[in-house]
């Protein structure tokens, strides 16, 4: 059976957590292939909205199996603490949530050594959400890391104990005032691997390959989104790991021929949270708006979200290098009442105009090159159909569509999962 993949096309946020929630009816697995508790996926329904960071958006399901896959990296604490949550919801988490053996373990000083680096970095800080992704990615690749099957070994405290000492160091190099208190980090990591011990560790890919072979439905959830991706992504203002489609393959062991359907998720306009170049960032009414009315704060640190008109020609970049197969396009509701809208179809580049992702999109190389089309007054929030839709949507639905080449398959007009269309 083939796997399909969720991801985000813009700069995180664009509503992963929420699709995810509503498709889990359709699969077996729900996998998580990459990022770590920089994530920050909500989901709404009952009128109670849960954010979940480390577990996979399919948990408050009755029977789909949640996978933390082996490219996701793992705050113990942090885990914990949605464990937490979860027991106020009853869900049985010990019986259908696995880790893979092969995920890395994010340390206290791997927290520690972003809050130097980011302090060290002055005004050129990545604006990273502190929760220690880069170091510990850092470690995975440098072939240091500490993974979650080391727990299971006798003398993985001696490992861990060796790899602080020298984070240490390397925090001390930074250069940076940082107070802080290891022995009581140290404290509630330990405890916190005491608890999650009690989770289930696989080797995930036989697991994955398993299912595979007994015709299991198995959807990946990304984290982040394209264009935070470290390869593809607006560099060095990005996160630490692929979080486009390839990702899922080297997150969860997934051989590229398996992939089926790429659904890719992106908001009616754009946000970014953290620092980078954004072109079409508004910094005037038009973007107070969607701030207010999208209510766009962090759900990982709370920080404001800068926002800005849909940039298609990233957004083309993104359906590029994913394979997108279907698009789903979130928070229309947020755009009602805009006499016009404006979508970024171009680049003036130098000086020219192009229409591809460049390597360089700062501001004094870049401009947006608008198309204005006719906004929609309508509140979307209430409807449930298609054939309820406003001219003026439909409209803007079928530009994207042609521009990007693509079929936009859901519409999402409110933050629960009942305010959900399907196209
Ligand atoms: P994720 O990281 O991609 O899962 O997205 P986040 O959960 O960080 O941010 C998306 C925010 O938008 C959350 O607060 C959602 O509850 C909310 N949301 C999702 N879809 C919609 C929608 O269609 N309309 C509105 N108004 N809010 C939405
Ligand atoms: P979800 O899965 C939005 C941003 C940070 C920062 C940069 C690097 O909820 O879409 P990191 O902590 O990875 O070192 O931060 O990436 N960032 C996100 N922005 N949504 C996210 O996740 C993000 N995860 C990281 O703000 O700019
Ligand atoms: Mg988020």
């Amino acid at each position: 059976m083939a796997v399909n993949l969720l991801l985000g096309l813009q700069w995180g946020d664009e509503g992963k957590g929420k699709i995810v929630d509503v498709l889990t009816n359709d699969y077996d697995i729900i996998a998580r292939f990459q990022g770590g508790p920089n994530a920050g996926h909500t989901l709404e329904f009952d009128s109670i909205k849960h954010v979940l960071h480390t577990i996979p958006s399919g948990i408050f399901h009755k029977t789909a199996i949640n996978l933390v896959g082996n490219g996701v990296v793992i705050d113990p604490v942090i885990l914990v603490k949605e464990l937490k949550n979860l027991d106020k919801f009853d869900i049985d988490y010990k019986s259908k949530l696995l880790i893979s053996r092969k995920a890395h373990l994010i340390l206290p000083t791997h927290r520690l050594l972003d809050a130097a680096s980011e302090a060290s970095k002055g005004k050129a800080k990545i604006g990273s959400t502190l929760k220690g992704i880069g170091p510990t990615y850092m470690d995975k690749t440098g072939r240091n890391g500490l993974r979650i099957g080391d727990l299971e070994l006798s003398d993985w405290k001696e490992r861990y104990r060796n790899l602080a000492n020298k984070h240490e160091a390397m925090i001390e190099f930074h250069g940076v005032e940082l107070e802080y208190d290891l022995k009581a980090l140290e404290a509630d990591f330990y405890e916190a691997v005491t608890i999650l011990k009690e989770l289930t560790f696989i080797d995930s890919e036989e697991y994955i390959f398993e299912a595979q072979r007994q015709g299991k439905s198995i959807l990946a959830e990304g984290a982040q989104g394209s264009l935070l991706d470290v390869d593809f992504g607006t560099y060095p203002f990005v996160t630490s790991s692929n979080t486009t489609a390839a990702g899922a393959c080297t997150g969860l062991g997934i051989a590229p021929n398996k992939i089926k359907e790429v659904f890719g998720i992106f908001k009616a306009y754009t946000t970014r949270v953290g620092s980078g170049p954004f072109p079409t960032e508004l910094f005037d009414e038009d973007g107070a708006t969607m701030a207010k009315v999208g209510n766009e704060f962090g759900s990982t640190t709370g920080r404001a979200r800068r926002c800005g008109w849909l940039d298609l020609v990233a957004l083309k970049y993104a359906v590029q290098i994913n394979g997108v197969t279907q698009l789903m396009m979130m928070k229309g509701d947020v755009l009602s009442g805009f006499e016009t809208l404006k979508i970024c179809t171009a680049y003036k580049y130098k000086g020219k105009e192009i229409k591809h992702f460049p390597y360089n999109i700062e501001p004094e190389n870049v401009e947006p090159i608008y198309t204005e089309v006719k906004g929609w007054s309508q509140d979307l929030t209430k409807m449930s159909k298609k054939s309820q839709f406003p001219n003026e949507l439909n409209d803007y639905i079928t530009f994207l569509e042609k521009e990007l080449e693509t079929p936009i398959t859901i519409v999402s007009v409110g933050p629960d999962r009942k305010q959900t269309i399907h196209m």
